[in-house]
């Protein structure tokens, strides 16, 4: 009987069947029906054997690409859809209807390639492009065409495209950078992935702008990258050709935005014998502490000997996570805020860092010639800077908020950084100064003498003003809510009995809710008044809960601008609350009707921005308990007869005690209205989560545009950034909807509220009352910072 064979010689067998069948298909075209397992390495092969296309080994699994095959590790050139997780099964198959699949990749199908024409064969060619064939024999799709974070010699970057640079070595999904090749200016810039293409967020570019016409990309067989356009008639070298190596059996050349957001220029040399040699002939740019995001949030870039880059903090600051250097730093203690009617903290003091620069966007400019001592008392008067920037050539100097971005030494600038003192929003509850002070490396202090003497009297001098216009202001606010409280009844418990009459039989329903139906009604004690019924009737406790928040949070609250609970029902199972009818719908009605009727008039729409404004501002500061709304959008806020907004839907409000100022994470609320802090379940959830979702309503009440709109439409930018671009322009009035003549200061003010409202910082949103005041232009506000990046 034979011996069974033993396992590792099994192994040994297969793995020598499997090289050998490798070889030999060391095939150039695949046609329609061949497939390939999936396996690490496995793969369709260039004639040369250099390239391959197939499989390669990635963290947790397999990804489909192509690769230069140095030795010993591979060098990725392109990955097919980079974003997808790894996977381990299936096989790579050219089908019969013309298009590259994966199939069975964890059990699914996936994509590589969908030409517009039916491929009938697929060829790995010796210049690393991998191309599929129609049946008349054209190239109909190449991964030339689509390069993810690489160009090859011979591949276009086209007018228009863009390289994204990976997360990491092992991790091929699109990480933090792009290069774009701008289609409307030919300049080739590099930005952090999330940005709009404007100078301020851009690290590097070729210059080449207003060339008048397109330009593409291109690296040489020689190592050139140049920029050429205009038909060959304008070109433009950005490297130089590769110097002649000793003798080599091929070499090729590839330029890759890399991880850390550096463009090199890579040459790889097969030397005779058999190794490859790699050097890196050019980078872009130069200075890697020149990359927005080589360190993160109000940390700087500082360069070893090795030109290597290094993060560090400033002082009054810590690492965010004491393990990562790279990953930001902040306040060494708690935030504070800044509310309106402040007054500066005499225990203020700045911080002095020479020769540094933050490329962060400044809100507010002092004009060049500032003096160092004038630099630091503007900012140290004004409640919403945290840091200001001297430049020592001219003496401008810039106000900065937090966070401090793109920090790094050189430049050539003078910081300011506000530390100490109770109300600095920068820094906070002041119970800490040993501790700072300990840690700061060049810090000055200036807190007393000559310079406070000038802060104080510039400070008292606008506050003074501040001040006298605060108390009328005050004094308005206080009486609109005096009048507001109209009627103050208790509410009243109904049977269900009353309520099925009163709604006859929940037969007109008005809308749905997170956890029911709200129906018409009309009650009959004394005249008739009509009401609406909410029947909650989801899960017994979810329903429990909501009803529960509803009569906690606004039953015992009245405010013109929020919709009036009247009474409740809660008898056996039965949880109904009753309302006051608003018959003129929701805001999302009056904005954006169907229909072409045209825009609101743009006063009424004010008003209406008002209304939203006073009801959350009632919700937030003027109760005993201060109550989070945390589900405004314009669903939730209704019209009443006379077109006064009131704010309703409670189901998700958050009560907090008055010692509780923060509190609760959990994602809640509504997609294109959260605030950045809840969907990324990172830090405390306060009411500058609602100032931010009202900042989002408050942009779709001018524009009488939609949030959701510019996602749906495939808009890589969101509302805010829209509108951003727009107010940075100057062109914020005549491209927001209105069918009047609208003073353009008017609109760009309530941009600019809108803009500080939805800052991805919540401490640098204004409180609700300091947007009445601002909405009103009674209360100065500086040039808003960009928005948060993304929803
Ligand atoms: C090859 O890859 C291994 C594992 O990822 C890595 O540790 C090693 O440094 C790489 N070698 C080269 C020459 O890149
Ligand atoms: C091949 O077919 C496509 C359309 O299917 C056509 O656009 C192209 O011109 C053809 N090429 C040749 C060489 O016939
Ligand atoms: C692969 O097939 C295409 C179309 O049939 C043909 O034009 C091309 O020359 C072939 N390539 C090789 C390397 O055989
Ligand atoms: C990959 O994800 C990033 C965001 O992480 C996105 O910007 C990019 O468009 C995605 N790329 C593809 C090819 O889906
Ligand atoms: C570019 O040059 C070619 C050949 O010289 C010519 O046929 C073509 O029309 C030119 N294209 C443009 C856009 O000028
Ligand atoms: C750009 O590079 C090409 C190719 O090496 C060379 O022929 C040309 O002279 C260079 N142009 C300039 C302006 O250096
Ligand atoms: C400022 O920093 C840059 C970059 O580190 C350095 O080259 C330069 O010498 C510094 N200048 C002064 C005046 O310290």
């Amino acid at each position: 009987m034979a011996k069974p064979l033993d396992l590792p010689l099994l192994l040994i067998l297969i793995t020598m069947v499997a090289s050998l069948v490798s070889v030999s298909c060391a095939q150039t075209n695949v046609t329609s029906g061949v497939s390939l397992q999936a396996a690490a390495g496995a793969s369709w092969p260039s004639p040369s054997g250099h390239f391959a296309f197939g499989f390669y080994a990635i963290e947790g699994g397999l990804a489909v690409g192509v690769w230069l095959a140095t030795a010993p590790n591979i060098t990725v050139t392109w990955t097919a859809s980079r974003n997808d997780t790894s996977a381990t099964s299936g096989a790579l198959r050219l089908t019969y209807d013309g298009r590259l699949l994966w199939t069975g990749a964890n059990g699914q199908d996936r994509t590589v390639a969908a030409p517009p024409q039916p491929a009938v064969a697929a060829a790995m060619r010796d210049d690393g492009n991998f191309v599929l064939y129609a049946a008349n024999a054209t190239v109909v799709w190449s991964t030339f065409a689509a390069p993810t974070d690489t160009l090859l010699a011979g591949q276009d970057l086209s007018p228009g495209a863009q390289l994204f640079s990976s997360i990491s070595a092992t991790s091929r999904a699109t990480g933090k950078y792009r290069l774009t090749n701008q289609l409307n200016d030919g300049n080739l810039v590099m930005y952090p992935v999330g940005t709009m293409n404007v100078a301020a967020a851009a690290y590097w570019d070729t210059g080449t702008f207003q060339i008048g016409f397109p330009l593409t990309l291109r690296l040489d067989a020689s190592g050139v990258l140049y920029l050429v356009g205009n038909n060959g008639s304008y070109t433009k070298n950005l490297t130089k050709a590769s110097a002649a190596q000793a003798v080599e059996q091929a070499h090729y050349h590839r330029v890759t935005l890399d991880p850390d957001g550096v463009l090199r220029s890579y040459r790889h040399g097969l030397l005779s014998s058999g190794r490859w040699k790699t050097d890196v002939e050019w980078i872009g740019p130069s200075d890697r502490c020149h990359v927005k995001g080589a360190c993160g949030f109000n940390s700087y870039c500082v360069l070893d000997r090795d030109a290597q880059p290094s993060c560090l903090c400033p002082p009054g600051f810590d690492l965010m996570d004491a393990g990562d250097a790279a990953g930001g730093c902040t306040a060494s203690s708690g935030a504070g805020e800044c509310t309106v009617g402040q007054r500066a903290d005499p225990g203020l003091s700045m911080a002095t860092m020479q020769n540094v620069s933050w490329a962060d966007t400044p809100y507010g400019v002092l004009a060049a010639g500032t003096s160092a001592a004038d630099c630091q008392a503007a900012c140290i008067s004004d409640c919403f800077c945290a840091a200001a920037l001297l430049d020592t050539n001219d003496g401008t100097c810039t106000k900065q908020q937090l966070p401090l971005r793109y920090g790094r030494e050189g430049g050539g600038y003078t910081l300011f950084m506000k530390t100490g003192g109770a109300a600095s929003p920068a820094l906070g509850g002041g119970g800490n100064h040993h501790h700072r002070l300990g840690r700061a490396i060049t810090v000055a202090l200036v807190g007393v003498g000559l310079l406070a003497f000038v802060a104080l009297c510039a400070l008292l001098a606008s506050a003074r003003l501040l001040w006298l216009n605060q108390r009328t202001v005050r004094r308005h606010i206080a009486l609109a809510a005096a009048e507001a409280l109209d009627e103050e009844a208790p509410l009243r418990s109904y049977s269900y009995e009353e309520l099925e009459h009163a709604t006859y039989s929940f037969r007109d329903p008005l809308g749905r809710g997170a956890f029911g139906t709200v129906f018409k009604g009309t009650l009959r004690n004394g005249g008739e008044r009509a009401v609406a019924v909410k029947r909650l009737e989801k899960l017994v406790e979810d329903g429990e809960r909501e009803f529960q928040r509803e009569v906690s949070a606004i039953g015992r609250t009245s405010h013109r601008n929020l919709v009036r609970l009247l009474g409740f029902c809660h008898e056996g199972a039965n949880r109904l609350l009753v309302y006051e009818y608003m018959s003129n719908g929701s805001l999302a009605d009056f904005l954006f009707k169907a229909g072409g009727g045209g825009y609101p008039p743009w006063r009424d729409r004010v008003g209406v921005a008002l209304d939203v404004a006073r009801g959350l501002h009632y919700l937030h500061d003027e109760l005993d308990s201060r109550v989070i709304h945390c589900d405004v959008k314009p669903q939730n806020i209704l019209m009443d007869a006379a077109g006064t907004a009131k704010i309703s839907d409670f189901g998700l409000a958050k009560l907090l005690q008055p010692d509780q100022t923060r509190t609760f994470t959990g994602v809640r609320g509504t997609r294109g209205y959260l605030a950045p802090e809840w969907y990324r379940g990172a830090g405390p959830v306060t009411v500058k989560a609602d100032v931010y979702s009202y900042g989002v309503v408050l942009l779709e009440i001018v524009a009488c545009r939609r949030s959701m709109e510019m996602e749906e439409a495939g808009e890589e930018r969101t509302l805010a950034e829209w509108a951003y671009e727009l107010l940075v322009k100057g062109e914020a009035t005549s491209a927001m909807s209105s069918d009047e003549v609208v003073g353009a200061a008017e609109v760009e003010r309530v941009v600019k509220v809108a803009m500080w409202c939805v800052q991805a910082e919540p401490q640098s949103r204004p409180s609700m009352d300091s947007v009445i005041l601002m909405l009103q232009g009674r209360l100065e506000m500086p040039f808003p910072p960009p928005p948060a990046s993304s929803y």
